[in-house]
């Protein structure tokens, strides 16, 4: 038996010494997913000088040495926080990150005084921690909601219909980028024209950027990068399938990449369909969202809506 303590510290020195900035928050939330235990009771049992078995120490080891080869925290725990929320990930299907909350937190704030019933469309769901959070949310504010969310990926779809189980979400499986197959399959088709948002963190990194941070060698590329040379070939092709989804005034949230801002703002004050264009930025000031409010205007060159496979 060895003391808690001990194995913290050893996990510590270990994740430290491969350059893992948050070593000490690290080896705690990997010792308490072990234990099975909160991190509050992880600290009194520290301070209680409790002990691991030689079993219980062995996990701890294999997990340590997993994150010191840069596997991401979040595939180790099978769990990542979002908003609030413990959202189900595992390997091959993107980890939602911190700053992603903004885009939930601008689209809460929209609807603020809403009274509902809102329809809203999340497209490039990945696990449906953006969808599975605003229903949560609206939910809480007594804002009835009916959301639906979007994944071309089978594995990501399936994810995202653990995660949103218990809410008001209907998932589905199809190419958010394309006319021709969304609404055939799916349930979709009465809402033509009718959401009050569409959500969006699509791909969007230019494809000539490389991943410099590790762990981002561990998401797919699908997920990452935006289908051309600098990035914005997804995210405008999304941008343009909202128009055909949203009411006249519906609102737009799209979380993109820190060299886009100008180019998809322009894009969107470009096009009679948008009014309103507002660039949000991260936690870190960063430019990372681009919002709009659909007008009343049909749209210049009508197009096919796109279709969902359930
Ligand atoms: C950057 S991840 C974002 C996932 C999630 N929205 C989040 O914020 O955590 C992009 C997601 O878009 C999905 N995706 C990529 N191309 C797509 C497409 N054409 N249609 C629908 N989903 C797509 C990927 O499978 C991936 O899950």
């Amino acid at each position: 038996m060895t003391e808690i303590n001990q194995v913290i510290q050893h996990a510590q020195r270990q994740l430290f010494e491969a350059g893992i900035d948050s070593a000490k928050a690290e080896a705690a939330i990997i010792v308490a997913h072990v234990l099975e235990v909160e991190r509050g009771k992880l600290g009194i049992m520290q301070a209680l000088g409790e002990r691991l078995t030689p079993k219980a120490v062995d996990s701890v080891s294999e997990l340590v040495e997993a994150r010191v080869t840069r596997t991401p925290l979040q595939y180790l725990t099978g769990t990542a926080g979002f908003y609030g929320l413990d959202v189900q990930v595992e390997p091959g299907v993107f980890i939602p990150r911190v700053e992603t909350e903004i885009l939930v937190e601008t689209t809460l704030q929209h609807f603020d005084t809403a009274e509902g019933p809102l329809k809203i469309l999340d497209l490039c769901t990945g696990t449906g921690a953006i969808a599975a959070a605003l229903a949560e949310q609206l939910e809480q504010r007594n804002i009835p909601a009916a959301v639906w969310a979007v994944d071309l990926d089978p594995a990501a779809a399936d994810l995202a219909r653990r995660n949103t189980a218990e809410y008001n979400v209907t998932v589905l499986c199809a190419d958010a980028t394309d006319s021709g197959t969304l609404l055939a399959a799916a349930d979709l088709e009465p809402h033509v024209g009718v959401f009050d948002a569409v959500v969006t963190n699509p791909p969007y990194i230019p494809t000539a950027t490389p991943v410099t941070q590790p762990e981002a060698g561990f998401d797919p590329q699908q997920a990452l990068y935006g289908g051309s040379a600098d990035g914005t070939s997804i995210p405008l092709a999304i941008a343009d399938q909202a128009l055909q989804w949203l009411a006249p005034g519906g609102f737009f949230i799209m979380e993109h990449d820190h060299t886009h801002a100008s180019e998809l703002a322009a894009a969107l004050e470009a096009d009679p369909g948008w009014q309103d264009v507002v660039t949000v930025q991260d936690l870190t000031q960063t430019n990372r969202f681009v919002s709009a409010i659909r007008t009343d205007l049909p749209q210049p060159t009508p197009k096919t809506p796109p279709t969902l496979a359930q």
